[in-house]
């Protein structure tokens, strides 16, 4: 056995090689037998959280009229409005908005969605509701629970401006609301306001939510092609079921991190030479760090953006505590042609004439590989996950190949992956002391803890 692995139609290939200093293949070719295990708990859903493993059949878990609704209800909008703001946080934020800056087209408006509900910054909503004067918006206020209270302090706010503008009647037509099939607060909210609404598979938590109307409805207005994001995630999940893992770097990827960590390595750091791959970043340390960080367990998923952090963090990782280990994503082909120009100056000096006429994408592509042997040789071993292009077919095979490593690592680890008691903590205590109803005596022992009394 190798240190690499492609998928049989090569849409995604891992490059281990540079981890040799702390994965021997033989470790891998002896965990075999539990991958094989965690594998079968998976598909006969016999593993703990197995509820939400609704993600597992992409196709499967959406329905044809909901996404003929997701097309013609997005249609509609674009047609009326500007913008769309997009309102939630952790699993109803990050995979939209990862999609979205991955697949931009070149020259199409990067403001055609905008975001909140992801913080309580009175600066930050003021400056959007500026932002937002001269823009006919519409809204898709996303949450499954219904009851977070950061989207819903900004789905407030927002649709105060919103009906303040155009009237309730009107705006009711510009509101769709993403959210729990049945229960929940802005379930009723938007029952009984006639809001349009698609729904939250019961069987499919937050962060692994991108491929359901949470991600597909913003994306859809946004002009992205979701039945190829759809259609690589579901290729992707057929090919994942293999179990060589010569050919299923999705099973390759969860041993290595797997044996990493129990090397004693404790951070993965995910980085890209593709800055529009930085909120894609993002959405993977949410499935990670939410899936993975648990009973005193867990890699720290954290994140960079090459070269720009190279002069930052770069030093820390060359020579930093050795703690990481890193996994690059790099794009093989299809960016946009560009070459170093001559200079303009008669006698040029700034020493770049070697590089006259090549094309940025090879430089970056070369910078990226140099990075990778420097980093290995300074004791922080590496992987490649590489992928042919950037468009959204392979975008979903990069998105299911990471929920289904996932599921492996959160297994092998013996966690539930699929669930995220400690994300209640925080809610609790900032309930008390904001004066939720039924947390008064929290409330109260909390502002003396803290000398607020
Ligand atoms: O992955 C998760 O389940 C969480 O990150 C949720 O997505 C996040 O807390 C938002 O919850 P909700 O959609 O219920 O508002």
């Amino acid at each position: 056995m190798t240190l690499t692995s492609n998928f049989d139609d090569d849409s995604l290939r891992l490059d281990g090689s540079l981890l040799s200093s702390h994965v021997d293949p033989k470790q891998v070719d002896s965990m075999q037998a539990d991958v094989d295990a965690v594998i079968e708990k998976i598909h006969s859903r016999s593993g703990a959280g197995s509820d939400y493993l609704g993600w597992l059949d992409p196709a499967e878990m959406l329905d044809d009229r909901e996404l003929v609704r997701i097309r013609e209800t997005a249609k509609r909008l674009r047609e009326e409005t500007d913008c769309l703001v997009v309102i939630g946080i952790g699993g109803s934020y990050l995979g939209s908005r990862a999609c979205f800056e991955a697949l931009t087209p070149p020259g199409s408006n990067p403001d055609r969605l905008r975001y909140a509900g992801t913080n309580m910054s009175p600066r930050y909503q003021t400056d959007l509701l500026s932002s937002l004067e001269s823009q006919n918006f519409a809204i898709n206020v996303i949450s499954k629970s219904g009851t977070t209270t950061e989207p819903g302090i900004a789905f407030r706010i927002l649709r105060n401006e919103l009906e303040g503008r155009i009237g309730a009647d009107d705006a009711s037509k510009r509101i769709v609301a993403t959210t729990d099939r049945r229960k929940g607060a802005l379930r009723e909210l938007a029952d009984s306001r006639g809001w349009e609404t698609f729904i939250v598979p019961d069987d499919v938590g937050g962060r692994y939510s991108v491929l359901t109307p949470v991600g597909l409805f913003p994306l859809a207005y946004a002009g992205i092609d979701i039945d190829a994001l759809v259609g690589g995630a579901t290729e992707c999940s057929i090919a994942c079921r293999g179990g060589n893992t010569e050919r299923n770097p999705a099973r390759l990827y969860a041993m290595l991190r797997h044996l990493l960590y129990k090397s004693g390595l404790s951070m993965e750091l995910l980085t890209s030479f593709e800055p529009r791959l930085g909120q894609l970043i993002e959405w993977w340390k949410q499935l990670y760090g939410e899936s993975e960080g648990k009973d005193g367990t867990g890699l720290f998923p954290a994140g960079t953006v090459y070269s720009r952090d190279l002069h930052s963090l770069g030093q820390w990782v060359q020579e930093g505590a050795r703690i990481l280990f890193e996994t690059f994503i790099g794009i093989d082909n299809g960016e946009p042609s560009l070459t170093v120009p001559k200079s303009t100056d008669e006698k040029s000096a700034d020493g770049l004439d070697y590089l006259e006429g090549m094309e940025l994408a090879a430089i970056n592509r070369l910078a990226q590989e140099a990075t990778r042997v420097a980093h290995f040789d300074g004791g922080c071993p590496n992987m490649g996950l590489y992928i042919p292009k950037l468009d959204a077919y392979h975008l979903g095979v990069l998105i299911y190949f990471f929920e289904y490593a996932c599921a492996i690592s959160g297994y092998l680890n013996g966690i539930n992956p699929f669930n995220q008691p400690g994300v209640e903590v925080y809610k609790k205590k900032m309930f008390a002391l904001l004066g939720k109803p039924g947390f008064e005596d929290d409330g109260k022992a909390l502002r003396e803890r803290l000398g607020l009394e």
